[in-house]
């Protein structure tokens, strides 16, 4: 039983611990993230956690602001964030040096981001979120590098095609048909909103809501938004002779993935995307499995933003991909390697008047670059062994008084039982074979 006024030892709500095991699946993830984006050329940033809170205020949109952010007073009386995203700070970082970069910058972060969120599955108040953005290239090649470079993380991670589906939207696209609707601005920001929400709702509650806002106009907002065909038709009629540059743009980006091999892609015109930035293609990543049917990550483009630290406009494109997400798609999938620590050797002694000539040789052997931990609890040698064992240390010596003469050991693989008798220049060979 736990004493009186002893503190909780559960983490904050909505947060998580990272014990040895946890943090050996973060750094798998990470390590893949790093791999992928590092292959294509894209350098690694960072920055603070904390802004200042009117970076989100303008562009985020109001959901992220108003509900989900942890914004603070500090002892200066300045309102204070934890970034809820990466986003607004990259575009402040570039802003800010837009005369010395050189463009276009490709520029990645693995950032923990805090959003005041009810806890579930896929969603806490804390994640971390691997960034990709590239800045300074308007066309849509640099939207097909970068959705590629999500279908090469999910590939690199042991992901089939079939395991997701890439759905890919253009707000311009819905520009468009608002505009063909008649729709007046106020009606454009709310009919985007019920759209961003659609398939949280029912199709009863979508139809209402609709017609709340937009009257009879529903029938044919709804018409046009389940059939690409009609869609893209009805803009193309409405722009004259050379169609619709945005659906053009759309539908030749979905044929250039295909071309460099991304053909899981579906084009959605209901895909919002919340944060107002974005103001070109989206898209995001979905998990096709039953029983973990969700978004798994996205992103897309936002030319605009720079915008709000100086007269530069500087396109971007990138997406945003968090660990959650990712980890519930792996294990749902068996797709996470099994858990190893870094530490491959422990040295277990049959008393303490071995410890110094234990010490020594675990010197020599980390400067072989071995990871050696040595047994420091004066217990029986079989306990010594099963700390080394339920650590999953995958390699345990045992020295005692005819070790130390003979300088000879034997090298124990915990996993076969396998025992093999070396010298000790031979050890560091035999454990990293
Ligand atoms: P976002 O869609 O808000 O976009 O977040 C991107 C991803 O981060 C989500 O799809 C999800 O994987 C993860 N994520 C977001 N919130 C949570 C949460 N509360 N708990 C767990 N995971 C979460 C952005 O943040 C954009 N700034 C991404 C971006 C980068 N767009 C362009 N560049």
């Amino acid at each position: 039983m736990k004493g009186k006024n002893k503190l909780d030892t559960e983490s904050y709500k909505g947060v998580r611990d990272f014990y040895p095991e946890n943090m050996f699946v973060q750094n798998y993830i990470f390590g893949v993230w790093r791999e992928v984006v590092e292959s294509f050329g894209y350098l690694e940033y960072g920055a603070s956690v904390l802004e200042p809170a009117e970076l989100y205020v303008a562009k985020s949109g109001e959901e992220i602001v108003n509900e989900q952010t942890y914004t603070f007073k500090d002892r200066g009386d300045r309102d204070v964030t934890l970034r809820p995203e990466m986003t607004p700070t990259v575009a402040r970082m570039v802003a800010g040096k837009s005369n010395e970069l050189s463009f276009p910058l490709r520029w990645y972060s693995i950032p923990n981001l805090f959003r005041y969120e009810k806890p579930q599955r896929g969603r806490l108040r804390e994640h971390w979120q691997l960034n990709v953005d590239i800045f300074g290239v308007e066309n849509g090649e640099a939207d097909a590098e970068i959705i590629s470079i999500a279908y090469q993380i999910m590939n690199k991670f042991g992901a089939k095609d079939e395991d997701f589906v890439i759905k890919i939207n253009n707000r311009k696209l819905l520009e468009e048909l608002f505009t063909h609707l008649k729709l007046d601005p106020e009606q454009t920001k709310k009919v985007s909103k019920i759209i961003d929400k659609k398939d949280k709702i029912s199709p009863a509650i979508f139809e209402a809501s609709l017609f709340e806002l937009i009257g009879d106009k529903k029938t044919e907002l709804i018409d046009l938004l389940s059939s690409n065909e009609k869609l893209l038709d009805t803009l193309n009629k409405n722009a004259g002779e050379n169609g619709s540059q945005n659906a053009k743009e759309t539908v030749e980006l979905i044929e250039k993935l295909s071309s460099i091999g991304v053909t899981n892609t579906v084009l959605s015109p209901t895909l919002m995307r919340g944060f107002d930035y974005y103001n070109g293609i989206v898209f995001e990543v979905f998990d096709t499995h039953s029983d973990n049917n969700r978004s798994l990550f996205g992103g897309g483009r936002y030319n605009n933003l720079t915008e709000l630290f100086s007269d530069k406009d500087i396109p971007a494109f990138g997406f945003g991909m968090g660990d959650v997400t990712a980890k519930d798609f792996l294990e749902v999938r068996n797709l996470l390697p099994r858990y190893r620590p870094q530490t491959q050797l422990y040295i277990c002694n049959l008393g303490p008047e071995f410890l110094n000539h234990v010490r020594s040789m675990a010197d020599s052997l980390r400067k072989a670059g071995l990871n050696v931990a040595i047994d420091l609890s004066n217990k029986k040698l079989g306990d010594q062994i099963k700390t080394a064992d339920r650590q999953y240390i995958p390699y345990v010596i045992c020295v005692g008084e005819n070790e130390v003469k003979s300088n000879t050991y034997s090298v124990k693989d915990m996993q076969s039982g396998e025992e093999k008798r070396v010298k000790l220049e031979e050890i560091a060979g035999v454990i990293k074979r």
